[in-house]
């Protein structure tokens, strides 16, 4: 890890009328050259001025991310799009009216002002326009499209609040605004538009349900279906990583929901007379594994958006209780549940369990 030393600036802003003081402030530093991290409706990204090469290479430092995984260019409305691409597909524009502001994010032909080290060489660009009051009016205030990752270290589980982001990057950012948890709670739907049928190279909060209704047809990406998958070679570079994963090893048990849950019971019992402390991550109010380990619950697998708001702090709640080993429940493959089981199975990195 590079060393960085930065007295990182936190500033807690309303998130959702902004103090304008805060937002300046913030906008000076990127326009500067400096990064800040910002809340925004799915997790907080690290911000930097998109069109400084040196600015953006600067995240890559911050976060220890790998030099080949190209950036989100966040804008704050979609007259920002057209200098940020070369052509703009009709189909795009009507995805942008259905979903932005949101959490869908378009990759597209890239324009020639985007610096390669946004795109990390690809020949296309990714644009977000994120639903949150802190992150437009950061945007708005720095007058640039703003290049932005997850406000996490690489590898780790992306941040939801301002506390996670601290955790990460204190000392690495020049500053973090405050504006409370992330709402949505996992990362935007990537959609790639470079081809004939658009193909989603990551599940998020706007499902391929909702994009066929706008769009007819949609494919999904079988890396981004299956998970964490190295031989796929998935078309979004990030995918191959195992990132969002927890300190401890993670397994996923899949199946009818009381067969996974006697699995689990079975399987960390064992471990806990091994005299391993166990952790369970569960997606019921009712399973009663408290014999069995260290319980947290991310939500209710009925309503898998409770269970995307709560899934990466359930994960950083399990480094804080230093487990030695993490039983997942797992959920429909559903609409949301789709984005929820992919991060799952990420942080599973390919150990999952089928009852
Ligand atoms: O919700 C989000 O998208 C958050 C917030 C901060 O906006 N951002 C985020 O960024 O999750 P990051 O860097 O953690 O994930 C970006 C994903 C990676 O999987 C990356 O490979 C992919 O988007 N990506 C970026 N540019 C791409 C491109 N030109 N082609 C294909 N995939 C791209
Ligand atoms: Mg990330």
């Amino acid at each position: 890890m590079t060393e960085r030393n930065i007295a990182t600036l936190y500033m807690k802003v309303d998130p959702v009328n902004p103090e304008q003081k805060a937002i300046e402030e913030a906008a000076l530093i990127l326009r500067r050259g400096g990064l800040v991290a910002f809340p925004t409706e799915t997790v907080y990204g690290l911000g930097a001025n998109a069109l400084d090469g040196r600015a953006v290479a600067s995240i890559f430092e911050a976060k220890g991310r790998p030099s080949d995984n190209p950036i989100i260019v966040h804008v704050a409305g979609r007259e920002q799009v057209s200098a940020l691409t070369e052509s703009l597909p009709v189909t795009a524009e009507m995805l942008m009216e259905a979903f932005w502001p949101g959490p869908l994010t378009l990759v597209l032909p890239v324009g020639e002002s985007v610096p390669q080290e946004v795109t990390a060489g690809l020949r296309t660009v990714a644009v977000r326009m994120p639903d949150h009051p802190v992150a437009l009016a950061l945007i708005r205030a720095a007058g640039v499209p703003v290049a932005a990752p997850s406000a996490n270290m690489s590898g780790r589980p992306s941040p939801t609040s301002a506390e996670h982001v601290l955790e990460d990057l204190n000392g690495r950012i020049e500053a973090v605004l405050d504006g409370g948890s992330a709402e949505f709670g996992v990362e935007s739907t990537v959609l790639d538009m470079t081809s004939k049928v658009p193909v989603v190279l990551r599940p998020g909060g706007i499902t391929p349900e909702d994009l066929k209704d706008v769009l007819g047809e949609v494919d999904v990406d079988p890396a981004a279906a299956a998970g964490f998958n190295k031989e796929d070679k998935p078309r979004s570079p990030g995918m191959k990583y195992m990132h969002y994963a927890p300190l401890a090893p993670l397994r996923l048990v899949i199946g009818r929901p009381e067969a996974a849950a006697s699995k689990i019971k079975e399987l960390a019992g064992q471990e806990k007379a091994r005299g391993r402390k166990v952790g369970i991550l569960s997606l019921s109010k009712n399973d009663d594994f408290s014999h069995y380990g260290e319980v947290v619950t991310a939500g209710c697998r009925e309503k898998p958006e409770t269970v995307a708001a709560g899934l990466y702090s359930a994960l950083r709640r399990f480094n804080d209780l230093g487990v030695d080993i993490i039983f997942a429940e797992g959920l429909e493959e559903l609409g949301v549940g789709l984005a929820v089981m992919n991060r799952l199975k990420k942080a599973a990195g390919g150990h999952i369990i089928i009852v």
